[in-house]
């Protein structure tokens, strides 16, 4: 599909390769007292075991060949029966996987006999450069210390998987609630219905429907351009301000150390190097979020209900929390080093390189990502994000691979490879046919393309189109979609012209004859699924402009059930400009003749010249009985007007025409006081007026007819 297919499997099978013979994850709590025996004995001052020679390796090796240090260490374990099995065995592959010492199976007994025969307290030692021919004793107080010591900070690793894995346990509740709230309209729509009490109420009207503040939502705040935002609902804010509080309470607990601290010299430099550490596994291990809510083939859609703009909005919140402790984890490592003043050395390795290009590529995709970027040029944002994306995860991989922590970047790995390979499925098994495209007014343009039989059209739902020409194949862009009121088979889209991808359609069919022409498209989808509306007694849906494709399909799609199935009185209001937008979407107009949809049409510039019927050859279309909409440039007609406006509205009898903008206060307190029940808005059109929609159905879910009011937005903003 693109470049980017290529690398993620190139990247998988190198991970794959590398992950051979590398160092397998073990949990440190399980041989703690190991490490806090050998911390103490390695601290030890003037007193040691083996020559000061050899390389640093080399010098290591003693802890395991010298069996004065067994015995210590044997001694040391003795302690509160720290030597169980488990311990002693680790010991020996420990020592025959790092530094080759193949230790006999009663290695303890061993030493623990010569520690008891031959031991001598720390403090009758005489500090010396030459090694010393005898195990050494602690007092239990310092192996008390040495113990806390290695809980603090070896433990801290093994938290941190926890704390990790608890942000899972976070998302996973908030998506239950998410869940059960759209379940239970689906599967108890008529005890749904009766919810209509203070609780249910005051928790729909101020915390899960509203916008944060006033009407903005699926509108930017504005802020100098480069601070443009969008706002999240309010339920949605409450959602991301407890997990930024939760990020924080996770990183303060738990990560005290002693004053004086014998690894790091003091307890405020121990302290950076837990903090370190915490953030650096708990960023590492909530991976998987970031990539699965930004992947198309989020299975958590599917379960929950919730739609691809809010995860994306979660998304981008929960990729700031792991970037913003990615970058502690490299500030503190490099007051760690500085202060241990390896640092310019220590740069050469890999590991460390790897993890500065990978905090820096996490930084950079965070800049990059703001909405006015987004907004300007999508396609280069979308490709350096992902570029970015992909050096972060490579980076991250060198950079933990050797500490046996990539076993926390499968999972994410995995949820990317996954959304990949569903949407090369759902590309391909399309097949790429050949769609008509024809400029249908002044700023639409009409795809009609043919479906193979198996694919489903969800209705509401939306796919993403690659137009197929060399110089933007890889672009996918997403559109909603309707099934052709005329032909079987064919899906129909309706774009508007924007700057990118439409104005190049634009100019294309602006050079062809009759202004159509045929073009091959890759479609994957359907994506996305209709709203809970259709479960109210009375559904309106309100379309503004270009944003009446998706919500014609669904409420023709309800108004085609059975009338066992479907027990909704359907309502379609659609908001346009100006006349010339009747034209292209004429055919599907024309259709609700056939149902029982009562339909009015809002034309908020009735004066507006119209600029469509002049070549438009309706002798052409009555003869098949109806318009068809479509330019005819070689014989263009004079202007017309308002002969034409009568005669389409006299063909469209079946709709109600208005000439002004709706009043939707009025509208909506309309519609509840008329309807036999429950009523549910659905809306999608201009982000003003879906937001105005959104605010006028909150404002009414306290009714005087207690009746139950639902909001749902099709409108999906993301860019
Ligand atoms: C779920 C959904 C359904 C949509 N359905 C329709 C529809 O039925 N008819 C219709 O006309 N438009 C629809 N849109 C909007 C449509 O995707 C954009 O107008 C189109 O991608 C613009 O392409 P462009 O290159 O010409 O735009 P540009 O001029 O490059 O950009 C215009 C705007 O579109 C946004 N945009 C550009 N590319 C993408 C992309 N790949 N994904 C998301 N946003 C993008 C940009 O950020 C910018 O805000 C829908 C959008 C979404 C999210
Ligand atoms: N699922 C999706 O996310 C999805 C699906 C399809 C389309 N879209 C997008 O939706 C957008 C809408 O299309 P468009 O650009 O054609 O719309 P538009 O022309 O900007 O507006 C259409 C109509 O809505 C009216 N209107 C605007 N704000 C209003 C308000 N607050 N109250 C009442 N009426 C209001 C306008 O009236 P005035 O003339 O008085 O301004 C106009 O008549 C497009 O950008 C399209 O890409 C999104
Ligand atoms: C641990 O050491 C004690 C001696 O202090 C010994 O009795 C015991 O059997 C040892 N436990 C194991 C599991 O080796
Ligand atoms: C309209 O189309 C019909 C059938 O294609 C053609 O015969 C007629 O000349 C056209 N009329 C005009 C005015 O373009």
């Amino acid at each position: 599909m693109n470049i980017f297919s290529l690398l993620y499997f190139g990247f998988i099978l190198l991970a794959g390769v590398q992950a051979h013979g590398k160092e397998h994850f073990t949990w440190y709590k399980k041989s703690l007292a190991i490490y806090a025996c050998n911390y103490e004995i390695s601290y030890l001052k003037g007193i040691s075991f083996c020559p000061a020679k050899g390389n640093k390796r080399e010098r290591k090796k003693c802890r395991c060949a010298n069996e004065n240090w067994r015995a210590s260490l044997a001694g040391c374990l003795a302690y509160k029966e720290r030597n169980t099995t488990s311990t002693i065995e680790f010991y020996k592959s420990f020592c025959q996987n790092n530094y080759n010492v193949d230790l006999d199976k009663d290695w303890f007994d061993k030493s623990y006999t010569h520690f008891l025969n031959n031991a001598k307290n720390k403090y009758e030692i005489k500090p010396s450069r030459e090694p010393v021919n005898f195990p050494v004793k602690f007092s239990p107080k310092e192996m008390d210390l040495y113990g806390k010591v290695a809980i603090n900070f070896l433990g801290n690793y093994d938290d941190s998987i926890w704390y990790g894995i608890s942000m899972f346990g976070f998302w996973f509740l908030v998506l239950t609630i998410g869940a059960i709230s759209h379940w239970t309209k689906v599967l108890f729509p008529e005890t749904t219905k009766k919810l209509v009490g203070s609780i249910s109420n005051s928790y729909r009207k101020y915390i899960s429907i509203p916008a944060l503040y006033g009407k903005r939502r699926a509108q930017e705040i504005r802020c100098w351009k480069v601070f443009d935002s969008l706002i999240p609902t309010r339920f949605e804010s409450i959602v991301i301000g407890l997990f930024y509080l939760f990020t924080v309470i996770i990183h303060a607990v738990n990560l005290k150390a002693v004053e004086n601290d014998p690894i790091f010299d003091t307890k405020y430099m121990a302290e950076i190097r837990y903090v370190a550490d915490r953030t650096g596994i708990v960023g590492t291990a909530m991976t998987p979020l970031v990539f699965l809510f930004a992947g198309r083939n989020n299975f958590l859609q599917w379960i929950t209900g919730i739609n691809f703009s809010t995860f994306l909005c979660y998304h981008r919140h929960i990729a700031r929390v792991m970037v913003m402790l990615v970058v502690i984890h490299s500030v503190n490592y490099t007051i760690l080093l500085v202060y241990r003043e390896t640092f310019p050395f220590k740069v050469k390795n890999p590991w460390l390189y790897w993890g500065i290009l990978a905090t820096v590529a996490g930084g950079l995709a965070l800049f990059q990502s703001i909405l006015y970027l987004r907004r300007s040029h999508y396609e280069l944002f979308l490709f350096l994000h992902l570029a970015l994306a992909v050096l972060f995860v490579a980076g991250t991989w060198i950079h933990i691979v050797d500490f046996g922590y990539c076993v926390l970047l499968y999972p994410c790995i995995a949820v990317w490879c996954f959304d990949r390979i569903i949407r090369l499925i759902r590309l391909f098994s399309f097949g790429f046919p050949q769609a008509n495209v024809m400029l249908v007014g002044d700023e639409t343009i009409k795809l009609e393309i043919p479906k193979p039989k198996y694919w489903k059209p969800v209705p509401g739902g939306h796919v993403f189109v690659h137009f197929l020409k060399p110089s933007y194949f890889w672009q996918s862009h997403p559109f909603t979609f309707v099934k052709s009121s005329e032909k079987e088979g064919i899906i129909v889209i309706y774009l508007k012209l924007k700057g990118g991808i439409t104005q190049n359609l634009y100019k294309l069919l602006k050079k062809s004859p009759g202004k159509m022409a045929t073009m091959r498209v890759g479609i994957e989808g359907p994506y996305g699924e209709s709203t809970p509306a259709k479960y109210s007694d009375k559904a309106v849906f309100i379309a503004g402009g270009n944003g009446i494709p998706g919500i014609y399909s669904e409420v023709v799609d309800i108004s085609l059930r059975s009338p066992s199935e479907r027990k909704s009185q359907l309502k379609l209001i659609w908001v346009i400009r100006d006349y010339n937008s009747i034209i292209w979407f004429y055919d599907e107009l024309l259709w609700l003749k056939n149902t029982d949809i009562k339909t009015t049409l809002f034309v908020t510039r009735p004066n507006n010249r119209v600029t469509n019927f002049g070549s438009f050859n309706k002798s052409e279309s009555s003869q098949e009985g109806s318009i068809k909409s479509g330019y005819n440039e070689i014989n263009p007609q004079p202007y017309k007007g308002q002969n034409y406006i009568e005669e389409f509205k006299a063909e469209l009898s079946h709709i109600n025409f208005e000439e002004r903008r709706p009043n939707f206060e009025q509208l909506i307190h309309d519609e509840i006081e008329e309807s036999p029940g429950s009523v549910a808005f659905v809306a999608c059109g201009h982000p003003a007026m879906v937001d105005e929609v959104r605010y006028q159905s909150c404002r009414n879910i306290d009714n005087p007819y207690n009746k139950r009011v639902d909001f749902y937005e099709q409108l999906q903003v993301w860019a």
